[in-house]
C-alpha cells in the first residue's frame, strides 16, 4: 500500500492505494487563503500539518488494515511558495503562494537585470515563483530575510515533520526560478542573483526516489510500520501528469483545479520564456514538460456561483439549461492576475455587456466562456512556442462536469479524455511516485493512463461560435491592460 497526499491551495487531498492502484481511501481537508493586502496570498504552514494529520486519520479509519500495511508515502502540492524556516525548523513568517503578486517589481527587476537567466532556469521571472518573493522578502522583510535558515517548497513542510530531512524534487524545484532545468540542480547565477547561498536549499531527489523513511516515534503515533519510505513527489502538475500517465514526449492534459495548466511532457529540456511557456523538469527521472500556466481555473466558477447564492453544481446547470452559444456579456476571469499569456499581476476581473436582462445564467456563461477562452490563449502560447496537442487529457476539480468538459474541447479545438479517478490526480500521481520508490519498478510500468471514462468531442458549431468571439474576447484585454495599472497604483493600500 501507498498513501499519496496533495498539498493544494483549497484543501489537502490524500488517498491511499494498493499494489493494484486501486484507490481504497480518500481523505480532504479544507485549506484557508489569507489576503491581509491587495496582491497578497498567504499560508501559515502548520495549518498544512494539521490537514496532514487529520487526512492521515481519514484513511486510517476507511481502511485500517491496508494503512497499517503502508510502506511509502508521495508528496505533491502546490508550487512556487516560499516557505521560510529558521534555524529551529519554525516558520518565520506565513508562507508567501503561488497566486501572490506583491514581488511585481522584485520580478521585473530580475528581467531586466539578468535577461540570459530565463532560459536556464525554464521561465521567465514572474511574481508568483519564488526568487522574486525572496528579492521582495530582502526589501521588505530584511529581518525575515536575514533569518531564513532554510527555504522549502510547500509540500516539503510535510516531509519535513515526517522525516526530519529538507529535501525537494527536480519538478517542485523547478518552479523556484532557481533550478537549472537543463543540469537538474540549482543554479548559482539565479542564487546570486537574490543573495541566497545554496546551504538554505534543500536537497534535489528525484521524484520517483526516496528521499527519507518517517521518524520511528512518528510512525508509532500514527500507526504506520516501521521504516515507511517518503518519496521525492512532485510540484502538483507533475504529479497530476504521472497521475493519468503523462510521462512520455507529447503527452499533454489540461488541468482545471483552483488554477489552470496545460501541460505537455517532453524527453528534453526545450525553453521558450518569451511565449511566458514554463519549461521545468518533470518528477521523473530525464523529463520536462512545457505548461502554459493560468492561474483561474475551476476558482472563478466557484467565485461566481458563491455571488448567485448557488452551488458550482447548481450553477453549471444553470448555463447549460439557459444558454446555448456564447452570448454577449464578455468575462475576463483574471480574478488573481495572470501568468501565461500575461504575465501580469494587475489584471482583474472584468464582466462588460451587462444590461437589464441580463440573467444569472448569462453571467455563469460568461464566467464559464471566459475560463475556456483563457486556455485558448494558453494553448496558443505554447503552439508559439513550437508545442502542439493533438489531443489531451482532462484533470482537476473542472473535470468533474461533462459541460465544462464540452465548451472546452469546443474552444480548443481538441478531444478532451476523461480517465477515471481523474479528480484526484495529483495526489494518485504522488502514490505512484511512493510506488516506485518503495518498488524500484520503472515509472513507466507505474504510470499507464488509467481506464478511459469518456472522450469528449469538441463541437464544430460551437467551435466557430468561440473563434468569432475570440478577437473581441482578446481585444478587452488590451484594451484594459494600462487601467489595470493605474488602478492598482490609484489604491490607497496598494504596495
Ligand atoms: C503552476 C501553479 C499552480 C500551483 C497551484 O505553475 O502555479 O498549479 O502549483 O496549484
Amino acid at each position: 500500500t501507498t498513501i499519496g497526499l496533495d498539498l493544494g491551495t483549497s484543501a489537502l487531498k490524500a488517498v491511499l492505494v494498493d499494489a493494484d492502484q486501486r484507490v481504497l481511501a480518500t481523505a480532504e481537508v479544507p485549506l484557508g487563503t489569507q489576503r491581509p493586502k491587495p496582491l497578497w496570498s498567504e499560508q501559515h504552514p502548520d495549518a498544512w500539518w494539521d490537514a496532514t494529520l487529520a487526512a492521515l486519520a481519514t484513511l486510517r479509519a476507511q481502511a485500517p488494515e491496508a494503512y497499517a500495511a503502508t510502506r511509502a508515502i508521495g508528496l505533491s502540492g502546490q508550487m512556487h511558495g516560499a516557505v521560510l524556516l529558521d534555524d529551529a525548523d519554525r516558520p518565520i513568517r506565513p508562507a508567501i503562494l503561488w497566486n501572490d503578486g506583491r514581488a511585481h517589481e522584485e520580478a521585473a527587476a530580475l528581467a531586466r537585470e539578468h535577461p540570459h537567466l530565463a532560459a536556464i532556469v525554464g521561465v521567465k521571472p514572474m511574481p508568483g515563483l519564488t526568487a522574486p518573493k525572496l528579492a521582495w522578502l530582502a526589501a521588505h522583510e530584511p529581518e525575515a530575510f536575514a533569518r531564513i535558515r532554510t527555504l522549502l517548497l510547500p509540500k516539503d513542510v510535510i516531509r519535513l515533520h515526517l522525516t526530519g530531512e529538507h529535501a525537494t524534487d527536480m519538478s517542485d524545484a523547478a518552479g523556484t526560478w532557481l533550478l537549472d532545468q537543463a543540469r537538474r540542480d540549482w543554479c548559482d547565477a539565479a542564487l546570486d542573483a537574490v543573495a541566497l547561498e545554496r546551504t538554505r536549499l534543500p536537497r534535489l531527489v528525484e521524484g520517483t526516489k526516496t528521499a527519507g523513511t518517517v521518524r520511528p516515534a512518528l510512525a508509532a503515533e500514527l500507526g504506520l510500520p516501521e521504516g515507511v519510505i517518503v518519496a521525492g513527489g512532485g510540484g502538483d502538475v507533475a504529479a497530476g501528469a504521472v497521475g493519468i500517465g503523462a510521462v512520455g514526449e507529447g503527452d499533454a492534459f489540461v488541468s482545471l483545479g483552483t488554477s489552470a495548466q496545460i501541460f505537455v511532457a517532453s524527453a528534453a529540456y526545450r525553453a521558450a520564456p518569451e511565449a511566458l511557456v514554463h519549461a521545468f523538469c518533470h518528477c521523473v527521472p530525464q523529463r520536462w514538460f512545457a505548461m502554459a500556466a493560468m492561474l483561474n481555473g475551476a476558482s472563478v466558477i466557484a467565485w461566481a456561483a458563491r455571488l448567485l447564492g448557488l452551488s458550482v453544481a447548481d450553477a453549471l446547470a444553470l448555463a447549460e439549461r439557459e444558454t446555448t452559444a456564447p452570448g454577449r456579456v464578455l468575462f475576463l476571469p483574471y480574478l488573481a492576475g495572470e501568468r501565461t499569456p500575461h504575465d501580469d499581476p494587475y489584471a482583474t476581473g472584468v464582466l462588460v455587456g451587462l444590461s437589464h436582462d441580463t440573467s444569472p445564467a448569462d453571467i455563469v456563461r460568461a464566467v464559464l466562456d471566459g475560463l475556456v477562452l483563457s486556455l485558448v490563449d494558453g494553448r496558443d502560447a505554447l503552439a508559439s512556442a513550437g508545442v502542439s496537442i493533438e489531443t489531451a487529457g482532462l484533470i482537476g476539480g473542472g473535470a468533474r462536469s461533462p459541460y465544462l468538459a464540452s465548451l472546452l474541447a469546443s474552444a480548443l479545438g481538441t478531444p478532451l479524455v476523461r480517465h477515471r479517478g481523474a479528480e484526484t490526480g495529483p495526489a494518485f500521481g504522488a502514490a505512484r511516485l511512493a510506488a516506485c520508490a518503495a518498488t524500484g519498478d520503472p515509472i513507466a510500468a507505474v504510470a499507464t493512463p488509467p481506464p478511459v471514462l469518456d472522450v469528449t468531442p469538441p463541437d464544430p458549431a460551437l467551435r466557430d461560435a468561440y473563434a468569432a468571439q475570440l478577437p473581441r474576447w482578446r481585444a478587452l484585454y488590451r484594451a484594459l491592460r494600462e487601467e489595470f495599472r493605474r488602478s492598482h497604483l490609484s489604491r490607497p493600500s496598494g504596495s
